[in-house]
């Protein structure tokens, strides 16, 4: 047991760079031990091998009834928030089945236009001294859920607001803002029922599977909330992405020189600088030997990305943004990998792809102004602010 490595998430060394820290531990030993005041046993693997394996593995389960709500959230809302990155088997099965075909690259293409326009819409407010994660980065996947939902220009204002304080995820924020997105949420809902706009909402709910099974009325409702959720990490990714090409000239000159290379680029962009550095933990639903390390039954388990995704056993020169590299047939694991591959992958790519190109195009002397702000966070690469000059 003590040969096996030990991560210490509140270190600054991790937050300072974690790519180095979860690394140095994948050398020393597939699984690692992380550690954080009030925090039990909880491992994870840092190898990509035993990362796709784990993420396809049912003997780890997401839904312990223990997830986390804080304190103050309206017993009324509650049954909203259990969504589908909690549910395992059968029951996540039949929810992927009936939301996927909504969300499929097909679909996400055709929001390809409305998605250019929010982004010109945005590069057209931004003064020549930005802040490019408050002024552009993080507006952008909030406007996008407010077209996926179909939400009325009136409205949007609260949205962004609400979806501000989930993103940002202050506590006392999150537990306001959750009764109002509720209720835009159940508002939403009722109005596509009445009358269906061109947007992902009313695909969902419309649809049927082949034996007539479809969406409650409190799935629908949860769905939207966990589009709120989820759907803001492009934020982080563009804004990652940005400072990484800035940091990188040759890179930068390489895509601006060439942007049939885009596709490539985020998928190499994701990589090495993704948002995911650890996913949910799982739980094992027995007790499970893990290489030399014996999981308790109810013990969580995680992933850390940020390791696996520079695992040299699978990438060669791991370490070095090269966005010329294929990414080989597996891929790597930025949005997860097996049942709870990330459902807005598609989505995440467009608004990232059109995202980039368009503020590349636009200003060929954009130019980081000083040291980025990190936020210190073991589990998501994201930065505080990035100050640009256009
Ligand atoms: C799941 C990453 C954008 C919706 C996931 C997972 C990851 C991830 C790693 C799997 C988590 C796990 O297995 O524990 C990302 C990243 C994004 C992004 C890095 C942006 C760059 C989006 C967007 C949406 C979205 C734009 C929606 C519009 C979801 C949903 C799930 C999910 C609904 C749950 C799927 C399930 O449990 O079956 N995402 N995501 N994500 N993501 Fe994303």
């Amino acid at each position: 047991m003590s040969s096996v490595p030990e991560i210490d998430l509140t270190s600054a060394d991790v937050l300072g760079d974690p790519f180095a820290a979860y690394g140095r531990a994948r050398e020393r030993g597939p699984v690692a031990r992380l550690l954080a005041p009030g925090l039990g046993p909880m491992w994870a693997v840092t190898r990509y091998e035993d990362a796709r394996a784990l993420l396809s593995d049912p003997a780890f389960e997401l839904n312990s009834g223990s997830f986390l709500r804080p304190p103050g959230i309206p017993e009324h809302c509650l049954a909203y928030l259990r969504t589908m990155s909690e549910m395992d088997g059968p029951e996540h099965t039949r929810q992927r089945r009936l939301v996927s075909p909504a969300f499929t690259a097909r679909r996400a293409k055709d929001f390809h236009a409305r998605i250019a326009q929010i982004v010109n819409r945005l590069l057209d407010g931004l003064q020549d001294e930005a802040d490019l994660l408050r002024d552009f980065a993080r507006p952008l996947p909030m406007e996008v859920i407010c077209e996926l939902v179909g939400i009325a220009e009136a409205d949007r204002p609260a949205w962004r607001e609400h979806g501000a304080a989930v993103a940002m995820g202050d506590r006392e924020g999150f537990v306001r803002a959750v009764p109002a997105i509720v209720a835009g949420a159940e508002a939403a809902v009722a109005r596509s029922r009445a009358e269906p706009g061109d947007d992902l909402l009313a695909d969902v709910v419309g649809v049927r599977d082949s034996d007539g099974d479809r969406l409650s009325e409190t799935e629908l409702v949860t769905l939207v909330w966990h589009l709120v959720l989820a759907g803001q990490t492009p934020a982080n990714l563009i804004a990652n992405a940005v400072e990484a090409l800035l940091a990188h000239p040759d890179q930068l000159a390489a895509l601006r020189a060439d942007p049939g290379l885009m596709p490539r680029a985020v998928e190499e962009l994701m990589r090495w600088c993704g948002p995911t550095l650890l996913v949910a933990p799982r739980y094992a639903q027995e007790d499970i030997e893990l290489h030399d390390v014996l999981v308790h039954k109810g013990e969580p388990v995680t992933v850390a990305v940020a390791a696996a995704n520079r695992d040299p056993r699978v990438f060669a020169d791991p370490d070095r943004l090269d966005l010329h590299r294929a990414q080989g047939t597996a891929g790597n694991l930025g949005f997860g990998h097996g049942p709870h591959f990330c459902l807005g992958a598609a989505l995440a790519r467009v608004q990232t792809e059109v995202a980039i190109s368009a503020l590349l195009s636009r200003f060929p002397a954009l130019a980081a102004v000083g040291e980025p702000r990190r936020a210190p966070d073991p589990g998501t690469w994201r930065l505080g602010a990035l100050p640009v000059t256009l």
